[in-house]
């Protein structure tokens, strides 16, 4: 099984990421969002209206409410199984959908497209995925049927209905990738999204201001 200590780069990589979106304070949806590990990062460090926290767990969710403390009022404890097709239904529009070792909870590989397919439709336009799982190695004791290897999640993200797929964080098998959902225009054509997000991070540096110089840049895909 993969850890569960996670280095603090991704989180500071994932602040960093919310931190280039335009705009107003987000509106910010994680799915399987556990004892509140990425909520406590992106609440206490980003520019949040709104998170919803979406587990299918209620133990969960507590363990989120002791572990955020008085952060737990600025977050909406959600409890919905991401296996459900109708899993999206009423939840509204996001500036963000975040998750982090959390969709391979799907229990397959293969449901991975169709539900982040879904995660597409509750993004606003100009909107942004920020996808983080573990990949399989070689040598590596992760379930290949439950984790893609690592030249295949960009793929699937893409499939699910994303553009502009680039990695902004690889780290102990595990890897974060931002994406936009492709939006179809009145003549029926894919259009790819205008706002083009840097994928520039420097670990260490404070999110909101710095980022990773080009030789440490990790690209597309
Ligand atoms: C490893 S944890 C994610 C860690 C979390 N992102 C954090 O920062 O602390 C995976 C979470 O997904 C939840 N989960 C698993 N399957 C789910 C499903 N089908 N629907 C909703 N939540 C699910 C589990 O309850 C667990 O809390």
């Amino acid at each position: 099984m993969p850890s569960d200590r996670f280095s603090p780069c991704v989180f500071a990589a994932f602040c960093a990421a919310l931190a280039q979106l335009d705009g107003d304070p987000l509106d910010v949806l994680e799915i399987g969002s556990r004892p509140g590990h990425l909520a406590l990062d992106v609440v206490g460090r980003c520019r949040v209206r709104s998170y919803v926290a979406l587990d299918f767990s209620d133990a969960m969710h507590q363990l989120a409410r002791g572990h955020l403390g008085e952060m737990a009022d600025r977050v909406t404890f959600l409890q919905r199984d991401f296996r459900d097709a109708n899993w999206t239904v009423g939840l509204g529009l996001f500036d963000a959908v975040v998750t982090m070792q959390a969709a391979h909870e799907t229990r397959h590989k293969r449901h991975l497209v169709p539900t982040l397919g879904r995660v597409g439709s509750v993004l606003k336009p100009g909107g942004l995925l920020l996808y983080c799982d573990h990949y399989t190695e070689v040598g590596s004791n992760k379930n290949p049927s439950l984790y893609m290897a690592r030249q295949d999640q960009a793929g699937s993200i893409r499939d699910a209905g994303f553009s502009d797929v680039r990695t902004l964080h690889d780290e102990g098998g595990m890897a974060l990738y931002a994406a936009r959902p492709l939006r179809i225009d009145h003549l029926g054509c894919h259009r790819v999204p205008a706002v083009e997000l840097r994928p520039q991070f420097e670990c260490g540096e404070s999110p909101d201001t710095q980022f990773m110089a080009p030789s440490l840049a990790i690209g597309a895909g």
